[in-house]
């Protein structure tokens, strides 16, 4: 693993038991008190049991909490900037020194934790820092309001770390850790390496993204979030079906990778920009792919918030490099993608085209012209808008 980016806080955590001693805290699991995780608390568990959450063995306490949410670093002065929290009401609360059962949504047991604080869950302090708004139409707003009031923290055990592999969503060939893209990147040869996160298909402006990414990098993670996203977001199990068929057609195989992340979305815009690259740089990822409104949701933040959010880091504890580019689409006139970096905004000149619009095309069998999406990528969008949903 020498080479490569060294993990958030130095060294990568893995939280996941296997055989005997699984077998073990599965029996020991039998007796114990039953937390029901959320869908995004499971997501959460996962990412932590595999080290994407690096430097984290646990859901935070009170001391990274706060420190969080005021000034977005762990109490140990690592940046972090979204509370990672397993809470749940009050009623059902373990004492401190419990030891609990974690089952995901599907009733698996997916791991144990030893309960060291519990506390309160303080959403006045955790919304407006985080979201930069408390308006419960923000999705990721509305699931905090939604959450529990008490917050259990403590050093996790997975037992289960896909807990439907069987499931439409699960990527096995594609479900990688941060150890095993490492070991990916390190096999090809790679030391720089690009990371560009996703919850849409890949139209062509996030194609131009991938390719001037590749243009200074060794290699290109296409690194698509499977975890939970929100209501009318593209089932990742159709996107998947749209990255293949595009690294297929037009990407160069050896020079690109294409692995899943499994976790839920917060619709955080900034915060989120910073939390996934954080995540990136513990797959082994050196630069980080930041667009337009980069994890943002109607029009809670500007254009550029999540680039900017960037410049008052620590540069040194972050590691990871922003890769900042503006709104890119194309030109009639130039014949090629463009943005306004490199080429003069011409009147009526570039293809711009809304989610709305585009849903209701495909949703008429139409496909999206060839510069705003590849044919092949909307024949599989067609194939899924038209059939029986
Ligand atoms: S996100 O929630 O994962 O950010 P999306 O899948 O739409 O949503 O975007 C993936 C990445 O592409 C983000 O970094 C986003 O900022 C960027 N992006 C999307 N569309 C454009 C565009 N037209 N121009 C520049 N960047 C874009």
């Amino acid at each position: 693993m020498s080479g490569l980016i060294a993990p958030h806080g130095g060294s990568l955590v893995n939280c996941v038991v296997t055989g005997a001693e699984a077998d073990k805290l599965r029996k020991e699991a039998e007796g114990l008190k039953r937390i029901d995780l959320t869908a995004k608390q499971s997501c959460d568990l996962e990412m932590i049991g595999i080290g994407a959450f690096s430097p984290l063995n646990g859901f935070m306490g009170k001391a990274d909490f706060e420190s969080v949410c005021k000034s977005m670093t762990l109490a140990s002065g690592d940046i972090w900037p979204i509370p990672i929290l397993l809470s749940v009401d009050k009623a059902d609360a373990p004492a401190v020194g419990d030891r609990v059962a974690l089952y995901a949504p599907n009733g698996v047991l997916q791991g144990l934790m030893t309960v060291e604080e519990v506390y309160a869950h303080d959403k006045k302090l955790e919304i407006p820092n985080v979201f930069r708004t408390e308006d419960s139409a923000h999705p990721g707003v509305k699931q905090v309001q939604d959450e529990g009031d008490t917050c259990l923290a403590g050093p996790v055990q997975v037992v289960t770390v896909c807990v439907d592999p069987e499931g439409p969503e699960a990527f096995l060939d594609h479900r990688k850790t941060p150890a095993e893209t490492r070991e990916i990147f390190s096999s090809r040869g790679w030391s720089t390496v690009a990371a560009f996160q996703t919850r849409n298909p890949i139209h062509r402006a996030h194609e131009y993204l991938c390719k001037c990414a590749q243009e200074i990098c060794d290699g290109l993670l296409i690194h698509p979030l499977v975890g939970e996203t929100k209501p009318g977001d593209i089932p990742a199990a159709v996107r998947m079906d749209c990255y293949n068929v595009l690294i297929e057609n037009y990407f160069v195989p050896d020079r690109t990778c294409l692995t899943v992340m499994p976790a839920a979305m917060r619709y955080a815009g900034p915060r989120e920009a910073v939390l996934h690259a954080l995540i990136r740089k513990n797959y082994g990822v050196t630069h980080f792919i930041v667009g337009r409104d980069h994890a943002g949701v109607g029009d809670y933040y500007g254009t550029y918030d999540a680039q900017n959010i960037f410049n008052d880091l620590d540069k040194a504890n972050l590691a990871i490099e922003p890769l900042k580019f503006e709104h890119a689409a194309w030109s009639n006139k130039a014949q090629g993608m463009v943005s306004g970096k490199t080429f003069p905004k011409l009147e009526g000149d570039q293809i711009f085209l809304s989610g709305t619009k585009v849903r209701e095309m495909l949703g008429k069998g139409e496909r999206p012209p060839a510069e705003f999406s590849r044919p092949e990528v909307a024949d599989v969008l067609i194939k899924w808008a038209t059939s029986a949903n």
